[in-house]
């Protein structure tokens, strides 16, 4: 511990006047990206970014990671933000620290490859609204798919961090595939790439803390750009983990600010201000005026959030995760769809098949988009496989991969899945071994066709390029061309105050008395829609305000949820027996399904949605003739797109929906007659 020597502290010595530090430990705050993206499904709205903005941008931080990874998609989609808007006005009060954003490689912030002339005009016109850092990852950790983007993020002046996906097949560091040797290398390519520093990007937090240090000893040595190491909180181990890469010498770490810290995500910042003063790796940084901003989060922001966080657990760490190697948010998402599809009780199932399932694809690191392409793949083998059959429903993304459209696995996918995938697949049923954008079409004068006059400007353009569906909705919105629903409108304190007085109102058991002494009323177009725990249970409630006063119109498990339910009346509950604690009163049994009726009066064949979903695209329209297993509709269920074969052959009767309509488990999407 000789080189961590205790300057001599007097009283003071919170403040930035202290001595600086010999070689002061780097920090990267990313609470306004990865922090709210890993607690709060990234539903941080730029609004409540602006209170801390100011404040933030005086701490010193080497760089505020704010964009990029999953905020353009849900900015677009759930908050109905314009995700270059957010740019820019953060950037009106960031003065000084330099902004850095998730750039997922050739993937850019989509979950697939995009052609070369999209990536390109992506990176200049981020450049031009502000961005300064592209951290850039492959969920591969295939370079190729870097060659597009760096060019470019250099011509542009902008600074480019490569990043080592890490990832393990054993329980630490080692092994025949990742191990010591592989980090080194790929550290190595990347210096050779130009990067200006490298980021180990460890997603579920599975780096061990002397495993850090062996690492960034290792990567120190072996070349010169900066390390930087982002470690997720996951598991438990990153404090620890940070400390002994401090020790070993990593230049930059990764934190949030408390009330973004910690669970799936990262460590607070103000541990380590406290935990390195005076020592020779001193971050410099006033531990008061980072109470102060935390102070601001707390009061002012978290409030509208705190519904979003994950309540089901009291612990903090996810032990499951060393295990099975999933990072946090994608284990949200598989519980999410489980629940959704009423099989959670199969989640023990899918952790069990996921290892397999990852070998089977070819070992690959478990990130965005990899990460759900193999958790989307694990569920729909648990829930569609039979005795006799495996990979029924086989995900296009899945299909993709098989392909070599992601790039190459680190060992080769299992012949007989790819075979299976590959087989009628539109590309060619034998996999290419080059650089996948290279079998890429240029997009973009396509998509400024289809688009036409709705985008306005390149930036617009990039919305719908990246996101045709839900970027065209978007931008009809934006423009003022479709309303925008009830639902993506920002939620205020006073909201928050009132859920609270409900549920308060809701665990005295005096929420049911009220609904039941009444018939439901007509629900209004003003109805809010508030995420409800009891008791680890979760409703999804909608509320009226009906003078001043909230009134429960409806109650719904979210198993139910999918497709806006028709108001359900609340159940009544048994009177609590005085002795018992009161029971939760917003329990109700699960409103009936909405089914829609097919069109046709007739007897066909259904095609059903074997999950909840949108919408993507129909094969086949009304009148046309269909051979059972052919497509007829493809629908997007977390973030994947699945083929739905016809369940028959016949001619196509009705089709009940169209693209980029969300639709229920069960519902009927399709007739055939
Ligand atoms: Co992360």
């Amino acid at each position: 511990m000789s080189e961590h020597t205790q300057v001599k502290m007097t009283e003071m010595n919170y403040d930035k006047d202290r001595p600086k530090a010999e070689n002061p430990l780097l920090i990267e705050d990313i609470s306004l990206r990865d922090g709210h993206q890993s607690l709060f499904a990234t539903r941080g709205r730029t609004e409540d970014m602006i209170p801390v903005a100011e404040k933030m941008d005086d701490i010193g931080f080497w760089a505020a990671e704010v964009w990029g990874g999953a905020t353009f998609d849900t900015m677009h989609r759930f908050l109905g933000e314009d995700p270059w808007e957010r740019l820019r006005t953060l950037k009106r009060y960031f003065k000084k620290t330099k902004f850095s954003m998730l750039l997922r490689g050739q993937n850019l912030v989509g979950y697939r490859n995009y052609a070369d002339d999209v990536a390109k005009l992506f990176v200049k016109k981020t450049v031009d609204n502000g961005m300064d850092i592209f951290r850039t990852f492959d969920a591969l950790n295939d370079y190729r798919n870097f060659e597009t983007v760096v060019p470019v993020i250099k011509e542009c002046g902008a600074h480019f961090q490569g990043c080592i996906c890490y990832t393990l097949t054993e329980p630490r560091l080692g092994g025949e595939i990742y191990n010591l040797d592989y980090y080194i290398q790929k550290a190595k390519d990347l210096e050779d790439m130009g990067a200006d520093s490298i980021c180990i990007k460890d997603m579920a937090g599975l780096l061990a803390p002397y495993d850090a240090y062996e690492l960034v000893k290792a990567l120190k040595e072996n070349v010169k750009p900066l390390i930087h190491l982002h470690s997720h909180f996951t598991s438990g181990m990153s404090p620890m983990t940070h400390f002994k890469a401090i020790e070993a010498g990593v230049d930059i770490i990764d934190t949030c600010m408390t009330p973004y810290a910690y669970r799936t995500s990262h460590a607070a910042i103000e541990p380590f201000v406290m935990s390195l003063l005076g020592t020779n790796r001193d971050t410099g940084f006033d531990i008061r005026a980072l109470a102060d901003i935390n102070e601001i989060l707390e009061k002012d922001v978290l409030p509208k959030y705190k519904h979003l966080l994950d309540d089901s657990k009291v612990s903090g760490i996810d032990i499951n995760v060393l295990l099975h190697q999933t990072p946090g948010g994608m284990l949200s998402n598989l519980v999410n769809q489980l629940k959704e599809m009423d099989a959670l009780d199969k989640i023990d199932e899918v952790y069990k098949q996921l290892p397999k399932v990852r070998k089977e694809l070819g070992q690959v690191p478990l990130v965005t988009p990899t990460s759900q392409i193999v958790g989307t793949q694990t569920v729909n083998n648990v829930l569609f496989d039979t005795p006799d059959e495996r990979y029924k429903m086989i995900t296009a993304q899945v299909k993709d991969l098989c392909y070599g459209l992601y790039g190459k696995t680190s060992v080769p996918i299992d012949e007989e899945v790819r075979k299976k995938a590959l087989k009628g697949y539109d590309r060619g049923e034998d996999p290419i071994t080059c650089r996948p954008a290279e079998v890429l079409e240029p997009e973009l004068e396509k998509a400024r066709k289809e688009i036409g006059s709705l985008a306005v400007d390149d930036e617009d353009l990039i919305v719908y390029a990246l996101f045709p569906v839900t970027g065209k909705k978007y931008l009809m919105q934006k423009y003022g061309k479709e309303e925008v629903p009830e639902s993506i409108k920002p939620i205020t304190l006073e909201d928050v105050e009132k859920q609270d007085a409900m549920l308060a109102k809701a665990r005295k058991g005096e929420l049911i008395e009220k609904s039941c002494s009444e018939s439901a009323p007509e629900k209004s177009d003003n109805t809010r829609t508030f995420n409800v725990f009891v008791e680890g249970e979760y409703f999804e409630v909608g509320v009226d305000e009906v003078g001043g006063a909230p009134v429960i119109t409806y109650a719904t498990p979210q198993a139910a949820q999918a497709v806006a339910p028709a108001p359900a009346p609340v159940t009544p509950a048994p009177a609590a027996p005085t002795s018992a604690p009161a029971k939760p009163a917003v329990k109700s049994e699960p409103a009936p399904k909405p089914k829609e009726e097919p069109a046709s009066s007739g007897t066909g064949t259904s095609v059903t949605a074997p999950m909840p979903g949108m919408v993507i695209k129909y094969e086949k329209n009304v009148g046309d003739s269909i051979n059972e297993g052919e497509t007829i509709v493809v629908i997007e269920a977390m973030k994947m797109e699945n083929a739905l074969p016809a369940p028959a052959s016949g001619v196509v009767k009705a089709v009940n929906y169209k693209s980029g309509d969300s639709v229920a488990k069960g519902d009927v999407l399709a007739v055939i007659e």
